[in-house]
Order: C-alpha cells, then sequence, then structure tokens
C-alpha cells in the first residue's frame, strides 16, 4: 500500500477520473487548517496567502504556464468555462467546433451561445476514425474556437492537442482544452499546446477537493474578455478598500471575485505537492503500466475494450463491456463489491492512479468476470 493512500480495505478506488481520494498529506492539510481556524482564526491570514501564491506557482508549473500570474483560481471547470464563453465578444455569424461527446460542462456552455446565434458545430467522435483531422474539417471561415477535452471522460481518447493548437494559431481560431482529466497523469506542455484558454478542476487525477479549479487565459485575451463578476478581490490596489478608483487586476486573479476558498487552496497545494514531487513522467508511465494490465486482463477474458488501443491515444481511462451482461447489473455487481467505478460511455469506466495496486485490477476484473 502506498503511505500517501490508505484506501479502506473493503473498497477497490478505481474512480480517479470522477472524484479522487485525498492522499494523506492533503487529509493533514486541511486538519491543520482546521485546527488553526478553530484556534487562531485568520490571525495568520498572510502564511494563508502563501499558500494561495504557492498554489498558482504549482499550477503554472503543471501546464509549463508562462507566470503563476496566469493562473487564475475558479470554482470549477464549468465556472472557467463560462467565464470564457460569456467573456468573449461574438459576432452573430461564429461558430465553435467541439465534441457531441463531451462531459455536459464543455458542450452546454457552448450550446447556450444559440442566444448570441452562435452555432456549435459538433464532431460524432464515434463515427470518427481521425478526431483531430475530423474537427479540423469542421472549421471554417467563421470558427472562432475549437474547445475540447484533452482527454475524452467517457471512454478516455486522449486528443494530440499539439495538432489541433498549431492548426489553431495558423487559422487565428481560439483553442480552448479542458485538462480536467489529463492533468495530474499526463504531462501538459502549455507552449507546445498553444491553448489559448485551459481549464481543469482539481477533484480528479490532481488528488484534490471539489470547488478549486485552474483558469489558464492567455495573457494577450485576458483583457478582450468581458467580466461578468466584480468585487473587491478582482481588482489593482486590492486590499486598499478605501480607495474610491478601482481598475480590474492585470494578473488573471481579475477573474476571481471575491474571498478565495481557502480552505480548497490548502487542500489542492498539498496535493499538488505530491504529484510534483512524485513526477508526472513518472506517474504516467505508472498509470500507463496499470491500463496495460487492465487492457491484457480484459482481453483474456474476453471483454470489449470500449477505450483506445493505438499507442499515446490513451490517458487514465479504461472503460470495457462484457458480452452478454447488462451494464447496469454490472455495474451493480461491481459496486456492491466495493469496486468504486462508473458507468460511461456505454460501458464500464475503471481509472486507476499512479498508486493502484496491480492486485486490486485483477480483483476487480474477476469480479467483472463472475457470472460473466
Ligand atoms: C471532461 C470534464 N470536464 C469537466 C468535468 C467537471 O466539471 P466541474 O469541474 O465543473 O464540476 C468533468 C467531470 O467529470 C469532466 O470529465
Amino acid at each position: 500500500m502506498h503511505p500517501e493512500f490508505p484506501i479502506a480495505d473493503d473498497i477497490i478506488y478505481l474512480n480517479h477520473a470522477a472524484v479522487a481520494p485525498w492522499p494523506r498529506r492533503t487529509v493533514e492539510a486541511v486538519t491543520r487548517f482546521a485546527r488553526e481556524n478553530g484556534a487562531r482564526g485568520a490571525t495568520d491570514y498572510p502564511n494563508w496567502i502563501r499558500t494561495e501564491t504557492r498554489l498558482r506557482e504549482r499550477l503554472a508549473d503543471l501546464i509549463n504556464a508562462p507566470s503563476p500570474a496566469d493562473i487564475a483560481l475558479a470554482k470549477n471547470t464549468s465556472e472557467g468555462l463560462s467565464i470564457i464563453a460569456y467573456g468573449l465578444d461574438w459576432k452573430p455569424s461564429d461558430n465553435v467546433v467541439g465534441i457531441a461527446q463531451e462531459f455536459p460542462s464543455n458542450r452546454i456552455v457552448w450550446e447556450s451561445l444559440r442566444d448570441q446565434h452562435v452555432t456549435y458545430r459538433q464532431l460524432d467522435l464515434y463515427k470518427s476514425s481521425s478526431p483531430e483531422a475530423d474537427l479540423i474539417a469542421l472549421c471554417d471561415e467563421h470558427t472562432r474556437l475549437i474547445a475540447v477535452s484533452s482527454v475524452q471522460y467517457a471512454r478516455g481518447l486522449r486528443l494530440d492537442l499539439e495538432h489541433l493548437g498549431d492548426f489553431c494559431r495558423k487559422q487565428k481560431i481560439l483553442f480552448c482544452v479542458d485538462a480536467i482529466q489529463s492533468l495530474g497523469v499526463l504531462p501538459f506542455d502549455l507552449t507546445r499546446i498553444k491553448a489559448d484558454f485551459v481549464v481543469a478542476d482539481g477533484h480528479k487525477w490532481m488528488l484534490g477537493p471539489e470547488g478549486v479549479a485552474l483558469l489558464y487565459v492567455n495573457p494577450h485575451l485576458r483583457s478582450e474578455l468581458r467580466l461578468h463578476q466584480y468585487g473587491w478581490h478582482m481588482v489593482d490596489h486590492r486590499g486598499d478598500f478605501d480607495r474610491a478608483d478601482w481598475t480590474p487586476a492585470s494578473d488573471a486573479t481579475r477573474f476571481e471575485c471575491g474571498s478565495p476558498n481557502m480552505l480548497g487552496v490548502h487542500a489542492l497545494d498539498a496535493s499538488l505537492s505530491l504529484l510534483l514531487e512524485t513526477g508526472i513522467d513518472r506517474i504516467q508511465t505508472a498509470v500507463a503500466e496499470r491500463i496495460d494490465l487492465l487492457v491484457e486482463l480484459i482481453d483474456l477474458h474476453g471483454f470489449e475494450l470500449l477505450s483506445p488501443r493505438e499507442p499515446g491515444r490513451g490517458a487514465g481511462i479504461l472503460t470495457f463491456r462484457v458480452p452478454g451482461a447488462d451494464n447496469q447489473s454490472l455495474f451493480r455487481k461491481l459496486t456492491a463489491h466495493g469496486v468504486i467505478c462508473a458507468q460511461r460511455g456505454g460501458g464500464i469506466r475503471f481509472s486507476p492512479h499512479f498508486y493502484t495496486p496491480g492486485g486490486v485490477l485483477r480483483q476487480a476484473i474477476d469480479i467483472a468476470a463472475e457470472d460473466a
């Protein structure tokens, strides 16, 4: 057992693509913070700000952003995407290109722009053998933005972001990446991907709590996004409460209207310290080994793999079906045996992290195979 993950004996946790367990150090950081609040209130607030600053540094590190000043802390991915979608100045003929099977947060927000006569063009991923080329084929001279998840939540397809980013840069199309299914499990290099916007909540592969998300906006576009939330926190000269005049902060904090989620900040900061200490490359290798083992076991049992097999196409998600089995019943059986997983993309989704022991993967597949 990994010392940071004392997972209860009665469960097999294969649901990091949904909500992850917290590492021990995160539990301790939150406990310490709670005790401090109880005993001293906000007496040592400057220390909290230091933790918040460090979190921005760690998030910048994780995506290779030029500066922590480019990182805003949002409530969640949906809020980040909404800040982008409702910040841009759309023209009636504009279109957005995305994927029909996207997680709802990265679909609904673009669909909602129909009120502004913006069309949302969707690629049917399940009919595409070359998603990047097909996404590009959906673009025309009215395409303003491509919005994709780096890794599809349901079956785990990993997109070639560099390819899409290059295309967008050449065509002057904005590139928006929901990175929630890859940050913390795959390396992410903003300079290579050339994303204009990156959004990701912390509660999946980053092993943090719900309610603190990274929002990166290309600094060149920052002032172009119309703001819809205002407050004391998003201004230059923050904390100078007597000052009558104000301007939105020049850095990414202009997207943070009021008091931060300090509890979440302390938790996510601790979780990221573990990821960065372990090394994302090592984590990627460890997760890939676990996915390879699952694929091997799935093949052995004659299950149907719904996730991509091609090298470079996967991340931490593996979705499968058991031929002849009703998916709902299979899910209930797995849950009853303590296998914490999800029903997604027409199958069962397993999502182990780098610390998941190989033995429990075998156990989970054995349970799926019982009476199959
Ligand atoms: C691709 C993707 N985006 C976003 C989310 C979650 O959005 P939020 O952070 O707004 O809860 C999920 C959660 O499953 C997801 O898989």
